[in-house]
Formats: C-alpha cells, sequence, structure tokens
C-alpha cells in the first residue's frame, strides 16, 4: 500500500523535461477515497480542466509518451475500462487490455500478487477492478507501480467518485453544504461508497433512498456521523410525513444506481427490490429547477428514457468528465502533471 508517505519505484532514473516528480501522487496508488484532502481535490480538478482544454483543442498530445497502462478487469466494464483506455491514447501512452481474464493465466489460477507482479514488468500503472474488497489494496501491496482501484467489489470505486465530484463542481459551481441524494443498491454500490465519503469533506447534507435490505452500511454510516455529516435514510422519495415537503423538493443532486444483481445470493431476492424506483418526468417536476441527475451507469430501468430529454439529466455528460478526470490521474501518478 501506498498511499501518503513513500513512492513507488517507477523504472529509469532520467528526468526527461517536464517531469513534476515533486508532485502529489507521483507514483502512488489510488485505492481509496479516504486518502483525499480538499487540497488534493482543487489539485486533480486544476489538471482535469487543462486535461479538458487540450482535448478541445488538440484532441491527443504526447505527454504519457512512452508509458504503458495494464487494464486488468475481472469484472464487466464498459465506462470505467474503455474511459481509462482513451485517457491513456489522448495522452499519447499504450494500453495492455485484460479484459477478460478468463482468457490470461487468472484462469490457469495464478494469484493476483502474481499478476500484478507479471503486469508491471511490462507496465507503468495497472488499472484494477476485481470482484473482492481489498483486491487493490493487496495488489498495492506487492506492486511496484502505481495501483489505481477501477472498483474492489462492494468495496470502493474512487476514480468514479472523483469524477462524480467533478461533475457536481462542474455543473452546481459548488459542493460545499449541498443536499445529495442517493437512490438504490446503497448497500452493494460501491461508487456511493466512495461519493459519499468524498462528499464529507464538503459538509454535504446526504438523503438514503434505498429498501431496508439496501441500505448504506452501517460502516460508512457511522464513519460520516463522526464527521458531522447529516444523512436521512428513507424507503422513497416521497416518504409519507405530516408536513414535509417529499425529499427530492430539497435535493441538489438526485445519485441514482442500479440495483447490483451479481451481488445477491439468488435470482429471487434480487427479484423482490429490482424495479423499487424509477426516475421520470413527473418525479422532475417536484425537484428544483438547477438539481441535477446523476447516474454512474449502466441503468437498467431506474431512469426512464423520457428523462434524457430533461437538462438536469447530467449522466451523459458525467461520463465526459470521467475522461478529463482519469487523464488527470494518470498523468500525475506518473510524475507528469
Ligand atoms: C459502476 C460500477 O462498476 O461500480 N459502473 C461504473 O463504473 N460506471 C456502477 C454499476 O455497475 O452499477
Amino acid at each position: 500500500m501506498n498511499t501518503s508517505t513513500t513512492r513507488k519505484l517507477n523504472g529509469s532514473n532520467h528526468l526527461p523535461l517536464g517531469d513534476q516528480r515533486n508532485a502529489p501522487f507521483y507514483g502512488k496508488d489510488i485505492l481509496s477515497v479516504k486518502q483525499f484532502i480538499r487540497d488534493d481535490l482543487t489539485y486533480i480538478y486544476e489538471v482535469a480542466h487543462e486535461m479538458r482544454e487540450m482535448v478541445a483543442r488538440i484532441g491527443t498530445f504526447d505527454l504519457l509518451k512512452g508509458k504503458i497502462l495494464a487494464n486488468l478487469f475481472y469484472e464487466p466494464s464498459t465506462r470505467t475500462s474503455s474511459s481509462f483506455t482513451a485517457a491513456m491514447e489522448r495522452l499519447g501512452g499504450s494500453v495492455i487490455p485484460i479484459n477478460e481474464v478468463r482468457y490470461s493465466s487468472v484462469s490457469k489460477g495464478e494469484s493476483l500478487p502474481d499478476t500484478v507482479r507479471t503486469l508491471e514488468c511490462y507496465a507503468d500503472v495497472i488499472v484494477l477492478r476485481h470482484p473482492e474488497v481489498g483486491a487493490s489494496a493487496l495488489a498495492a501491496k506487492y506492486a511496484r507501480k502505481p495501483i489505481i482501484n477501477a472498483g474492489d467489489g462492494v468495496g470502493e470505486h474512487p476514480t468514479q467518485a472523483l469524477l462524480d465530484l467533478f461533475t457536481i463542481l462542474e455543473e452546481i459551481g459548488d459542493a460545499e453544504g449541498l443536499t445529495v441524494t442517493m437512490l438504490g443498491d446503497l448497500k452493494n454500490g460501491r461508487t456511493v461508497h466512495s461519493l459519499s465519503r468524498l462528499l464529507s469533506l464538503f459538509h454535504a447534507k446526504l438523503n438514503f433512498v434505498s429498501p431496508a435490505v439496501l441500505e448504506m452500511p452501517a460502516e460508512i454510516v457511522s464513519e460520516l456521523a463522526d464527521k458531522g455529516i447529516h444523512q436521512h435514510a428513507y424507503t422513497d422519495l416521497d416518504p409519507v410525513i405530516a408536513d414535509t415537503d417529499p425529499v427530492i423538493a430539497d435535493t441538489d443532486v438526485l445519485y441514482v444506481t442500479r440495483v447490483q444483481k451479481e451481488r445477491f445470493a439468488s435470482e429471487a431476492e434480487y427479484d423482490e427490490v429490482k424495479n423499487l424506483y424509477v426516475i421520470t418526468p413527473e418525479t422532475l417536476k417536484q425537484a428544483k429547477k438547477k438539481m441535477i441527475v446523476m447516474h454512474p451507469l449502466p441503468r437498467v430501468g431506474e431512469i426512464s428514457l423520457e428523462v434524457d430529454e430533461d437538462p438536469r439529466a447530467a449522466y451523459f455528460r458525467q461520463m465526459e468528465y470521467g475522461l478529463y478526470t482519469r487523464m488527470a490521474l494518470l498523468a500525475m501518478v506518473l510524475g507528469k502533471a
């Protein structure tokens, strides 16, 4: 593990012009949002802005020319994997894609530590998605090169939370004191685990809307409570409470998530909770004009297609913010920003 004090080796001692090896994050792992303070975020988003400008101006440039990323995915992915690939290629680097571990030596029984120690012989940074909580931390223990956690089971998804927060900052202007309503599978959704922790740095008020069996894990609730974060749990966006507005009316950011089918013990248990919430234009009638609707995607019915036409639907823009955020992170851990 390497998050704050020590740096990992990163190849040769040669320092080409433009290297920023004293910069924060150089050679560091990105494992959990717990490792960030607000100054880190300011820095990441400054770099992300520069990336956006460069992409708009010239599309692809050579900041990471000669660098190689290993994209190691033990679980399905569309956005995370392809945005890391796009990020690396827009920076002039290249990618070893391992999207189907069943075609790699993993299917022969190779352990995660051995797989990452293999890939770091060929690559400068490893992006890892794995079904087990703590897999990235384990990989980081063995790897000399930076490991970026792209989702460890029901644990965390820190780069998603960083792009989610970037979306909020860009769309709303500020995250301080916002009311953020997270809806859906808060138990198994790693994106909300990371995002709620990150938002605690901005004193957000958090509403958690989920069925009782999919509540935000107690350990995260108590972690947030220790930081003085206001949290309210509901089973409905429009709970029947005398003299109060629906939850949606106070919400600045509605963060919708998919019920994580793959984490259920049986299809029958999934079927009981799968279609409980659907956001429709009707839902948004009660919401603020400046609210935004976010979703890490994929959606499987929890936001109706008609909502896409509403300017408050930010989930497609959110993906683009992800490209700039991941470009920034790659440049930073490789000592070029
Ligand atoms: C999320 C994930 O993998 O946790 N997807 C993503 O990275 N955009 C959300 C999900 O799969 O529901």
